[in-house]
């Protein structure tokens, strides 16, 4: 197979074409039975990877590390940064830089939009951004639309709900740019005080796709083949009584799915606090767990294609 992807680093979601985000698609395709240990796969043997992750993280750090040893590598790292010697002072440049002297990848989530970008500049080895702030989450983006693949055989001419806090959601900003690239119809459901920002809408201009803003899922869910939620985030209101106004709007319960179509499937980048009810999990609409154990085909197909391991 001759390679569609010559990237040193992963940073943004906006740095791929179309055509280079589909071919990691299609390399994740085939490292599902590798994801779930029916295959095995050495290709990364003697590989390192390092795990820099100086806020929380669940799937992300857990499922590069499942990606990593599925395919014999080894992982080292940190998963709270009051472990690391950035707690004496040290900064994000200088850790960066001492660490791609031990590995031969990172993974790098931090609180500060831009720190993967800035990291990318100081480190010998690829930088993958598991997360800057309330910038980008590209590897997460890509396992969304390897879902929303699966589960629809396409991502064209699909109507996409994105709900929630689309304002300071990472997740939603860079799938909203990698929906851009494909012909589909996307509603933003949000407070109007937590839309998604006028720039990113700006950029989907450009892109010259459907899109429209609804304030209430009850008023567009029928309508969807995707519905993609996110925790409204209650910090982000002056007060709770102006929380309480708008929750219920942004939760999703079984009796809400009666008239919805057969095949709408509901995605959650996770974790969710109480936006999806649990009685939703049991419907053959929900799709968020599959879509976290997307992460690990997706997460190998990026470690293959960032080392020397991919040879095909
Ligand atoms: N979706 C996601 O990024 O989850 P974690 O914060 O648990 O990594």
């Amino acid at each position: 197979m001759v390679s569609k992807f010559n990237k040193k680093h992963v940073v943004s979601i906006k740095d791929f074409s179309k055509e280079e985000i589909d071919f990691v698609l299609d390399l994740a395709g085939d490292m599902t039975e590798i994801a779930k240990g029916n295959k095995s796969d050495d290709s990364l043997k003697g590989n390192i990877l390092g795990t820099l992750f100086f806020e929380p993280s669940t799937r992300t750090r857990l499922s590069f590390e499942s990606a990593m040893k599925r395919l014999e590598g080894a992982c080292i790292g940190f998963a709270r940064a009051g472990t690391s010697s950035v707690k004496k002072g040290e900064t994000l440049a200088d850790t960066v830089q001492v660490i791609s002297s031990y590995v031969d990848i990172i993974v790098l989530r931090h609180p500060q939009e831009g720190a993967a970008r800035l990291a990318a500049k100081f480190s010998e080895k690829p930088i993958i951004n598991a997360g800057d702030g309330a910038g980008q989450h590209p590897t997460q983006t890509l396992l969304d639309l390897f879902t929303i693949r699966e589960e629809k055989d396409e991502i064209e001419n699909k109507k996409i709900g994105i709900a929630g806090d689309l304002k300071y959601g990472r997740t939603v900003h860079s799938l909203t740019h990698a929906l851009s690239m494909y012909d589909c119809d996307l509603t933003f459901i949000a407070p109007a005080s937590l839309q998604i920002p006028d720039e990113i809408i700006k950029d989907i201009e450009k892109m010259d796709i459907k899109y429209r803003k609804a304030e209430n899922i009850t008023d567009v869910l029928d309508d969807l083949d995707v519905l993609y939620m996110t925790r409204i985030q209650r910090e982000r209101f002056p007060s709770d009584e102006e929380y309480e106004e708008v929750a219920e709007t942004y939760k999703i319960k079984k009796d809400m799915l009666e008239n919805v179509k057969d095949d709408m499937i509901i995605m959650h980048p996770l974790p969710r606090v109480d936006e999806i009810y649990s009685d939703v999990d049991s419907t053959t609409h929900a799709k968020y767990f599959k879509q976290a154990a997307n992460g690990v085909p997706i997460r190998m197909a990026l470690l293959k294609l960032l080392t020397e391991g991919y040879n095909e």
